[in-house]
């Protein structure tokens, strides 16, 4: 099943659209999701990839579905992505994606974040910024982001949406 179809079905926050982005994505074996709301988006990660161990954050858990935390291969925590303190201890991952979302997506927590998670992406793997909202904000990413140690990026800005999704690749 493709992403936009598993979002669907999840019922996910996510445009239809970005799955593009993740239909093309190799199989991850650790996946974290900053910003997760129901945590519906986590179901159809671990739908789609069934060997990956998933990881969600939020500020607040109290809008999680029942299913999500009883999902055997889903880890949700409780913090802020824009606190260094509070990322999972220890853990590298192939895929990150921010998902904060757009209500308080100002590009300066998106780069917050992006400084705080880089170092926790695997070499050769992926970081996603969803929901960018100009052109400004996606430069300065883009900038950190070569930085931080990213050597490639695509955009993706779905025609009828007012939303660019970056997507980073780490060097090997
Ligand atoms: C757009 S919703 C997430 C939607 C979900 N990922 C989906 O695809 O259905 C954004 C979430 O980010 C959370 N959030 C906002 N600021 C945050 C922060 N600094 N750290 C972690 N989560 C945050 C909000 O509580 C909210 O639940």
């Amino acid at each position: 099943m493709t992403f936009a179809a598993l979002f669907e079905k999840h019922r996910t926050e996510k445009p239809r659209a970005y799955g593009a982005v993740y239909d093309a994505l190799p199989a991850p074996a650790r996946v974290l999701e900053l910003g997760i709301k129901t945590g519906r988006s986590l179901l159809a990660w671990a739908e789609r990839w069934p060997d990956a161990a998933v990881y969600g954050m939020d500020t607040v858990l109290g809008n999680l579905d029942p299913g999500v935390r009883a999902h055997p291969r889903v880890v949700v925590v409780e913090g802020d992505a824009t606190d260094p303190s509070h990322a999972p201890a220890d853990l590298l991952f192939d895929l990150i994606v921010d998902d904060v979302g757009y209500t308080s997506h100002e590009v300066s927590d998106q780069l917050k974040i992006m400084r705080n998670y880089a170092a926790r992406v695997r070499p050769g793997g992926t970081y996603v910024v969803e929901d960018i909202t100009t052109e400004e904000g996606l430069s300065e990413l883009i900038d950190t982001a070569s930085r931080l140690g990213f050597l490639a990026w695509a955009v993706l800005h779905p025609p009828g949406l007012e939303f660019r999704v970056l997507v980073l690749t780490k060097e090997p």
